[in-house]
């Protein structure tokens, strides 16, 4: 991969006015647009179920269109009408399925802005953060289409006695069903849906409720680029309707999930009372991530990328740094300077340039993360909060916060926002504080700033964790670069955006031949 010719894409340079000026005015041109979207069963959009509007999560005064939530017969049809597709599909070359997804990666270039402007409306996220979420749905589409042609093109052929030929060889392993969550409501679910295509699979796409308008212009874009309408289809609808439609079926011959836990916990148990067939598990869930920090890491480097790793994307990232541990030494320092900075916080608008934290999802996030945080208030322990300006409002916003804790154990779950845990050890306490992140069970990614290598790698070889980052932000794993994926409660593997990531998808053959 290193002597790759592959590139990932170069996105926009939002810092630069002449790159920056024309693509807001094209986003600006969405304001007014109104989305819809039924589910898109057999190559059709059908009428099913209710119909839910899509609110702003910056100003839920504003409505950004409308979605039809599939029933649960629409999936099983949908299901029908994927199985029957699978021969076909699995018997086209992969030199054909890898060439739709490079015409994907194409058609999301040309519709940047129409993509930006849905992942700011609808799911509430800053310009940079919608531009790296499209350039990572471009690189998966690019890196899967380069691994198939690469890796599983041709078979393997393998020794064997005069007489005989042996080979090895990929294909898909059925229906896949794909379920993805709201934070990378393009990436993720894009680079889900096109690594089992490419394997050989039919697909199944479930997008999360409160993401489903991107999901669906992703869909119509795949069937543009050439996958047939029986091969991809988007179920957009309710999690426990679809799941429990499909998930006891037989037929699913695997489900690729990314979201929390709990969720990735349900599916597992009904594959495990499921009758018939077994099924591959492809689970990305959630993450209790720390960030350890001794007394020889420099403060405003650790701060620069504190703030980034805790607070970027209003912290709704799986990566996301929860738990800050500051050697005692550097820790007063440390606060003051997260202090300084949480002040010069600016929230509002996503679609402003001037914005670095946008809403999170959804009242039910917010009302979440504001009693946890009302919790620690009541117990004296916040250390430094963001300012939120009236402009917020009439949106679903959570003010940055940092809050001191004494023991990891108190935090329980996952808190899925812009709050930051600090806690202080001493440095003869480093493997009870090891001892105590592994104790979360989490295994997701972590951070290590310090200016001594050895304790870097002390901490890094005794920590389970499946993205470890050393002196930089703990976020934004790069598709190929830094393959993703955690351990444990946070997932089984393997990593997006990694080298076997689509063997996954696929089942091995053996042909034999007695010549
Ligand atoms: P969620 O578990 O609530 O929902 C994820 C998806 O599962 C949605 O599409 C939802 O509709 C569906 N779902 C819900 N119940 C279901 C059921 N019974 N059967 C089948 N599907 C069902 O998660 P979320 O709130 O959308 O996403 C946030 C979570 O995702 C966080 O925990 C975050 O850490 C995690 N996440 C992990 C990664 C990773 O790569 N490890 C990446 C992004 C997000
Ligand atoms: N892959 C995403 C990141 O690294 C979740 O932040």
């Amino acid at each position: 991969e290193l002597f790759s010719d592959r590139q990932n894409s170069q996105g926009y340079n939002l810092a630069v006015a002449f790159e920056r000026t024309p693509l807001l005015s094209s986003i600006r041109a969405f304001d007014d647009t109104q989305w819809q979207q039924q589910p898109l069963i057999g190559g059709k959009a059908v009428a099913g179920g209710d119909v839910h509007p899509v609110l702003s999560p910056y100003d839920q005064r504003q409505t950004v269109g409308e979605v039809t939530w599939a029933t649960a017969e629409q999936a099983t049809q949908a299901l029908d009408i994927a199985d029957a597709a699978w021969f076909d599909w699995n018997r086209t070359p992969i030199v054909e399925r890898a060439a739709c997804l490079e015409r994907m990666a194409e058609l999301m270039e040309q519709h940047t802005d129409e993509l930006m402007a849905l992942c700011a409306r609808e799911a509430g996220k800053t310009l940079q953060d919608s531009i790296d979420e499209i350039r990572e749905a471009v690189d998966f589409c690019r890196y899967y289409a380069q691994q198939a042609r690469d890796n599983m093109q041709l078979p393997t052929r393998l020794p064997g006695p005069t007489g005989e030929s042996n080979e090895h060889y990929y294909e898909g392993r059925g229906v896949f069903l794909c379920i993805s969550p709201w934070n990378f409501p393009l990436a993720i679910f894009i680079g889900q849906v096109v690594a089992a295509l490419v394997a050989g699979n039919t697909v199944l796409a479930k997008p999360a409720e409160s993401t489903s308008l991107i999901a669906g212009r992703a869909v119509q874009l795949l069937h543009q680029a050439g996958v047939p309408g029986n091969v991809v289809q988007l179920l957009c609808g309710a999690g426990a309707t679809i799941g429990n439609a499909l998930v006891p079926d037989s037929r699913i011959t695997g489900i690729a999930f990314t979201g929390s836990t709990e969720t990735a916990q349900h599916i597992n148990r009904t594959l495990a009372a499921r009758e018939g067939a077994l099924a591959t598990f492809i689970a990305e869930t959630g993450g209790q991530n720390a960030m350890i920090v001794d007394s020889t890491a420099l403060p405003e480097q650790v701060v620069a990328d504190v703030m980034d790793s805790a607070f970027a994307s209003a912290g709704q990232r799986c990566s996301a740094l929860r738990v800050l541990c500051v050697q005692d030494d550097i820790a007063d320092r440390i606060i003051e300077l997260i202090d300084g900075a949480l002040q010069r916080v600016e929230m509002g608008d996503p679609q402003q340039y001037s914005c670095d934290c946008g809403p999170v999802i959804d009242e039910r996030a917010r009302s979440g993360l504001v009693n946890h945080i009302e919790r620690w208030r009541a117990a004296g322990r916040v250390l430094a909060e963001a300012k939120l300006p009236d402009s917020c409002a009439h949106g679903q916003f959570v003010a940055p916060v940092a809050i001191e804790i004494s023991d990891i154990a108190d935090l329980g779950r996952e808190q899925f926002g812009p709050v930051l845990h600090v806690l202080r050890y001493k440095a003869n306490e480093l493997d009870n504080l090891i001892s105590a992140i592994n104790g979360t069970g989490y295994g997701l990614t972590l951070g290590i700033h310090s200016r001594n290598e050895a304790t870097a790698a002390y901490i890094e070889s005794r920590v389970r964790v499946g993205n470890c980052y050393i002196n930089r932000n703990q976020i934004g794993a790069v598709v190929g670069v830094q393959p993703f994926g955690g351990r444990g409660l946070s997932g089984t593997g393997p990593k997006a955006g990694g080298p076997n990531y689509l063997k996954r998808f696929a089942t091995e053959r053996v042909r034999t031949i007695n010549t």
